[in-house]
């Protein structure tokens, strides 16, 4: 069969395995080791990916050694127990034909418990506690230690380990002079700090044997002062090849590098670059990753010859069945990752499970039920903002007869007003992929229309699932009839002219999207404008790749206001946040708090935010609807958009 994607689904020979394509589902800690049937959960997890077509499943990390944990509680590989217990994961993936990888992590200064050790007693600015120094004979034990997980990985029936050797994490410690200041063999010259990686790979080698499979992730880009220059990182990827690694993996930046690696504002595929410089450094295989959520980039990467396999994350969190469609000619049917973290990552940062925005049934496997529904009812769903498509979507998939009302004349909701933020592009696809599956599944879609009770009665729906969304509420502060305030739906929707000089007042999500989009200068969003903005150096001849920044001039003076005491946008999500408060700040923006004495800036207009309200739904009186005893009707009890996918969901999940 021709496809698409020949490079994409080519396979390949890897030290004494095949792989069945070059898709590689990349680490991700996903918690489920705090819920309870946390191996069933874990299994059934990458169970679906394995069946989705993915090729080679690496874990989230486990350590080493209580030490190596990231937090009390964190997953660790000690004890032949626990090897015995992962069985069934293991079993899982090779029933559906893929690949399985143990990554071993080490977290070091980034530990969070009173374990913390590092190379150096050097703090980590993302964390309060200081490492303790490992001594000598420490070194020696933590590689021992590493040799025997994996040696359990083994018994676990793990094909192979990652050795994770990027991000920052302990091994990553002892590369960066910024993070190793010893005197002794473990530290000083090139070949003293990367006596560490070496030594374990070939530990692990020796102790393995040949038909083991070694991935080493290797820092491609430090992005930290003082970190590896290019020549160093190829240097080492040379020693680690040497010492018997069989693929190289890439990650870019550490967890403290003031540079966005993975969020939404990065450009697809941007740090391809520094992978394909490895890929020329070494002879054996080497995987890019960071931000390839289509078919398409990851096969334009193959097929330049940037890398040999493309690592996956959130991807496979969004569609267990990516590579699946991508086979099959589907690609369009592709649920997108729009790289927002805010259900994955920003779920982990705050001792949550993970899941997926755009999938809820990512991490909750064995609780939603999948199949058909027992009995197709016929369902009508108000409003199609991200709710209402989901679940629109989800019961017409579930084989309910559905229809969609939406008042405006375009589908999407605020959907419609997130795509218009400068990097928040992504939205558009996730729209799209909306609209082709409403499309595919055959539901009855009804724009420019506001369903009455008594439509709905006539048309006697079994359940009415309104999911209507919110509007603005207007703040009562002096002043707000003047002709100079806006409202934020018309700025992002461009219905109106925004002067030079202006007043944000609200300074939460929002508040901080119309700020990117007044300071927007309109220019496409590549890559080689992200680089430059955020000051990376693609030689990386400086040590750590970074260099002067070059934001854009910013085109407006803004000021933000917020009435709530402590940091400004304080509320905002964890992975990203910081991104955007530093770009205000990069850009001059005044922020300003109600406690804290301040002059009125003088404006040309003043944007009023400040909450939002649930659309009462045009006079329609819900309680009314159920007038038959058959018909139900659901509310939605939170709209805004980070809660109502799952929302729907469960809702769906119901209707059985
Ligand atoms: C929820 C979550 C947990 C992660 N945990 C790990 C981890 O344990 N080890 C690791 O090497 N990378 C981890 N990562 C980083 C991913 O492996 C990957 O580098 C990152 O998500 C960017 O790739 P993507 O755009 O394909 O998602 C994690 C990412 C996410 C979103
Ligand atoms: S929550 Fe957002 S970033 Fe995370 S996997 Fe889902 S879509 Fe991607």
């Amino acid at each position: 069969m021709s496809s698409a994607f020949p490079q994409l689904l080519s396979p390949l020979r890897v030290g004494r395995h095949t792989l069945r394509n070059r898709v590689v589902m990349g680490s991700m800690h996903t918690r489920l080791e705090q819920l309870d049937q946390p191996l069933e959960r874990q299994a059934a997890f990458y169970a679906a990916r394995a069946a989705g077509g993915v090729a080679l499943i690496v874990t989230g990390g486990f350590s080493p050694n209580s030490e190596g944990r990231l937090e009390p509680g964190g997953p660790v590989l000690d004890a032949v127990p626990q090897a015995d217990e992962l069985r069934g994961v293991t079993e899982e993936a090779h029933r559906h034909g893929a690949k399985i990888l143990l990554q071993i992590l080490h977290a070091g200064r980034y530990a969070k418990h009173d374990e913390v050790v590092g190379p150096s007693a050097i703090r980590s600015p993302i964390n309060p506690l200081i490492p303790r120094a490992l001594t000598k004979g420490e070194i020696e034990r933590t590689l021992d230690d590493f040799v025997r997980c994996a040696q359990l990985a083994e018994r676990a029936g793990f094909d192979g380990v990652e050795l994770m050797g990027s991000e920052g994490y302990l091994i990553n410690q002892f590369t960066a002079r910024h993070t190793n200041t010893r005197e002794d063999e473990w530290g000083g010259s090139l070949e003293n700090r990367s006596r560490f990686p070496v030594e374990l790979t070939r530990h692990v080698r020796e102790a393995l044997g040949p038909d083991f499979l070694i991935m080493y992730r290797i820092s491609a880009i430090d992005l930290v002062e003082g970190g590896s220059t290019g020549a160093e990182i190829d240097l080492l990827a040379r020693a680690v090849e040497a010492a018997g690694a069989d693929i190289l993996n890439t990650g870019y930046g550490w967890h403290e590098a003031q540079t966005p690696t993975i969020a939404y504002q990065v450009p697809r595929a941007a740090w391809t670059f520094a992978a394909a410089r490895l890929k020329r450094a070494v002879r054996i295989p080497v995987i890019a990753s960071n931000r390839i959520n289509t078919p398409e980039t990851a096969e334009a990467i193959l097929a330049r010859g940037d890398a040999d396999l493309i690592s996956m994350a959130r991807p496979l969190l969004a569609d267990a069945e990516f590579v699946n469609k991508a086979t099959e000619g589907r690609s369009d049917e592709i649920t997108p990752c729009i790289a927002c973290n805010q259900s994955c990552l920003d779920h982990i940062f705050t001792e949550r499970v993970a899941t997926c925005l755009v999938n809820p049934r990512a991490c909750r496997e064995t609780e939603f039920s999948n199949g058909p529904a027992s009995r197709g009812m016929r369902i009508a769903v108000v409003g199609s903002g991200p709710a209402g498509l989901s679940a629109a979507v989800e019961s017409a998939r579930r084989g309910h007869v559905v229809t969609l009302y939406e008042a405006e004349s375009q589908l999407g909701g605020q959907l419609n007003l997130a795509r218009r933020i400068p990097g928040k592009q992504e939205f558009e696809g996730l729209l799209r992929h909306f609209t082709r599956q409403l499309q595919l599944l055959s539901v009855d879609v009804r724009t420019r229309t506001r369903p009455t009770p008594d439509h709905l009665r006539a048309q006697a729906f079994e359940h009415v699932i309104v999911a209507t969304g919110i509007v603005p509420r207007t703040p009562q502060i002096p002043g707000i009839d003047h002709p100079n305030v806006l409202g934020y739906i018309d700025v992002i929707q461009g219905r109106v002219e925004v002067g030079r000089r202006v007043a944000i007042i609200g300074a939460g999500g929002i508040g901080h999207d119309v700020a990117e989009l007044l300071l927007d200068d309109g220019q496409a969003h590549t890559t080689d404008k992200f680089l430059s903005e955020w000051g990376v150096d693609e030689s990386i001849v400086q040590p750590g790749g970074s260099t002067a920044p070059h934001p854009a001039q910013p085109l407006r003076e803004l000021y933000m206001l917020q009435r709530r005491p402590g940091r400004i946008g304080a509320g905002l999500g964890k992975s990203t946040g910081w991104i955007l408060r530093s770009r205000l700040k990069r850009n001059h923006v005044s922020r300003l708090m109600k406690s804290r004495p301040c002059s009125q800036p003088r404006v040309d207009n003043a944007l009023a935010r400040a909450g939002a309200t649930r659309i009462r739904c045009a006079g329609l009186q819900w309680s009314g609807v159920p007038s038959a005893a058959s018909t139900r009707t659901t509310r939605f009890k939170r709209t805004h958009p980070r809660l109502s996918e799952s929302g729907a969901l469960r809702q769906v999940a119901r209707l059985n």
